[in-house]
């Protein structure tokens, strides 16, 4: 008998540009052509039936007409394809048409699409390298960036995936310009957390600049997509693999995931944070993390980008509250939530650790005091 050890340590860079800016079709073609995936010549471009037409036939276009090889994966719009089994059909779709490891992944679209086939290309022949050319703002704002990737079960959102870094981000602003009010208004619920989790001075730009914003002003909307990643890789450069600080990044998500599987996907997935980040700032208030004031200022920002910050009626509020377990911060079957401290920052409640421990009475009261919509 003997005991080998098979020494695997491994060094990894995995650092990746985020380019922010307005019709990147063209960059990320020439990046493709200067090497930013090796010698590559096969894509597989993955996007949903909206984004299809608008962005995506143009980019596959762009790469036939350099020479490369592209077919794309057209999944339908919406939550309820960020699942195992559309992963599975566009593998199977991908191998029928002959791709193996030496192809590439592009996500073309919004945060599902990027979740999805940044899960499909770190399993696709045991990994691809992939691309995300983000088209939503909340994608901008937050799941285009950090590399996690998941798709969701009957259970609830996010549980089976990967962390995999892109190659490459492509955030392009002229795409907002297409989406439709409440979708904008989605993708600011991610936008606010970051400003309410660490950025003081960004909270009050938002406060003063929302409806420019939301009407698509070129300038507010370049200072809003700089300032997201700008915090969003602060943290994950930090933590990448979520051990500590990154949870910070899960603020007002206890209560959002949990009634955005509630709702069977009724509420987009800003809506659900909205509502989220509104029970959050009740329990801060509680753990007097936060004033009152503090709090009521947060729920007006979010009411001012038109989200929700009630619960609809047609939530059944004790399920929400089991629900609640489904969260990953759970730890041995106690609740745990991230609160703000103030706003700009996030409670400590113990050196190192971003999340308190929530009794599920003081959930449950907080829950129930919420106004309904
Ligand atoms: N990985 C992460 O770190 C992370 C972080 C936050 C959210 N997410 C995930 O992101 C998802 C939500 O992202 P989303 O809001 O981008 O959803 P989405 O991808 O479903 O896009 C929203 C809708 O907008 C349409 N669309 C996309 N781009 C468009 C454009 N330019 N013009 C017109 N319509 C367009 C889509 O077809 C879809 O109907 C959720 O699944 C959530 O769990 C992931």
């Amino acid at each position: 008998m003997s005991i080998m050890n098979l020494e695997l340590k491994k060094v990894v860079d995995d650092s990746y540009d985020i380019e922010i800016g307005r019709h990147l079709q063209d960059t990320l073609v020439e990046d493709i052509k200067k090497g930013l995936v090796g010698s590559v010549r096969r894509f597989a471009v993955i996007t949903d039936s909206i984004v299809n037409g608008l962005y995506a036939e143009a980019i596959c276009e762009k790469l036939r007409e350099q020479g490369y090889l592209v077919s794309s994966f057209v999944i339908p719009e919406g939550e309820k394809s960020k699942t195992r089994e559309v992963k599975a059909c566009i593998e199977d779709a991908m191998l029928e048409a002959g791709f193996r490891r030496d192809c590439c992944v592009i996500n073309v679209g919004g945060g599902v699409v990027s979740d999805l086939g940044g899960f499909l290309a770190g399993t696709f022949g045991r990994g691809v390298p992939f691309l995300n050319y983000s088209t939503t703002l909340l994608s901008a704002a937050d799941a285009s960036v950090g590399g996690k990737t998941a798709v969701d079960t009957p259970l609830a959102t996010n549980l089976i995936g990967l962390f995999n870094q892109p190659k490459k981000v492509y955030i392009d602003l002229a795409t907002w310009e297409s989406l439709d009010q409440r979708q904008l208004s989605s993708g600011m619920a991610e936008t606010i957390k970051h400003a309410c989790l660490g950025d003081y001075d960004m909270f009050t730009y938002l406060e003063k600049h929302m409806e420019e914003i939301l009407s698509g002003d070129e300038e507010s909307c370049g200072y809003i997509a700089e300032k997201n990643c700008q915090i969003k890789y602060q943290i994950v450069m930090k933590d990448e693999r979520e051990s500590g600080l990154r949870e910070v990044l899960n603020l007002g998500h206890t209560v959002g995931r949990a009634i955005e599987t509630v709702s069977d996907y009724r509420l987009l997935h800003g809506e659900a944070l909205a509502i989220g980040m509104a029970a959050q700032v009740r329990l801060a208030v509680h753990f007097h993390t936060m004033t009152e004031e503090e709090a009521a200022r947060v729920i007006a920002l979010y009411e001012k980008a038109n989200l929700p910050t009630g619960i609809p009626s047609y939530i059944d509020r004790e399920e929400l509250v089991k629900k609640l377990y489904t969260d990953k911060k759970v730890r041995d079957g106690h609740l745990r939530f991230v609160l703000q401290k103030g706003i700009g920052a996030i409670d400590e409640p113990n050196p190192g650790e971003y999340a308190r421990l929530v009794s599920e009475e003081d959930a449950r009261e907080i829950i129930l005091q919420m106004p309904g919509i």
